[in-house]
């Protein structure tokens, strides 16, 4: 019973996850190069950066298109009765491209907006914020996504857990592959 939660969980959420990662795998190897353009256009509000270079157009268009694929494979997927016995979402129903579009537009803004309450109370980019860094994209893409599915509090709650859990993990595989500069 727990492990189908976990399960469905982290399929459900799967398009918000790779939202997330997307922008960090294109940085590195310096793909799409041609949309690495500051989202605030490296302006500043009192002084301080209104987001900050970390957050970019490349990040948002990437991560949203990401989450639309993932979205359309697990739409393909939702043909097989194991998948549709694991999917949150019934994509008989819920279009995957407004799907996808909203899980991948509301994770990442979740994060800008994050960004954005960080640079105000003056942590500069890169620096960390425990929790608030972990948990930002599942509450822009469970906010994002609200109209289309209302999870049940089971789901939400193994969101929550799981991402705390798998965030750093993920963090630190990052780091060691040197995809990432910082661990956090
Ligand atoms: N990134 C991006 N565009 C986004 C989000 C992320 O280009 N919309 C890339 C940036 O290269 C960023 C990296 O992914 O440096 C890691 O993202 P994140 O940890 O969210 O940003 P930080 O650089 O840590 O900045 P902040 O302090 O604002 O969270
Ligand atoms: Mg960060």
């Amino acid at each position: 019973m727990i492990w189908l939660i976990i399960l469905k969980t982290v399929y459900f959420a799967l398009p918000a996850y790779i939202a997330n990662m997307a922008p960090v795998l294109v940085a590195k190897p310096k793909l799409f190069n041609w949309l690495n353009y500051p989202i605030d256009m490296g302006k500043t509000w009192g002084n301080k950066p209104i987001l900050g270079k970390g957050k970019t157009w490349r990040g948002l268009i990437i991560g949203t298109l990401a989450a639309m694929a993932v979205a359309g494979l697990q739409s393909l997927l939702y043909h097989y009765e194991s998948f549709r016995q694991i999917s949150v979402i019934n994509f008989n129903e819920t279009s995957f491209i407004l799907f996808g579009f909203l899980a991948g537009m509301g994770a990442l803004l979740g994060d800008i907006l994050k960004s954005f309450i960080k640079r105000r109370i003056n942590i500069s980019s890169g620096r960390p914020w425990p929790i608030a860094d972990q948990l930002d994209f599942i509450f822009g893409f469970i906010l994002a996504t609200w109209w289309l599915v209302r999870p049940s509090w089971e789901i939400i709650a193994a969101l929550v857990v799981l991402t705390i859990i798998l965030h750093p993990l993920t963090n630190i595989i990052g780091y060691a592959l040197k995809i990432k500069k910082v661990w956090w």
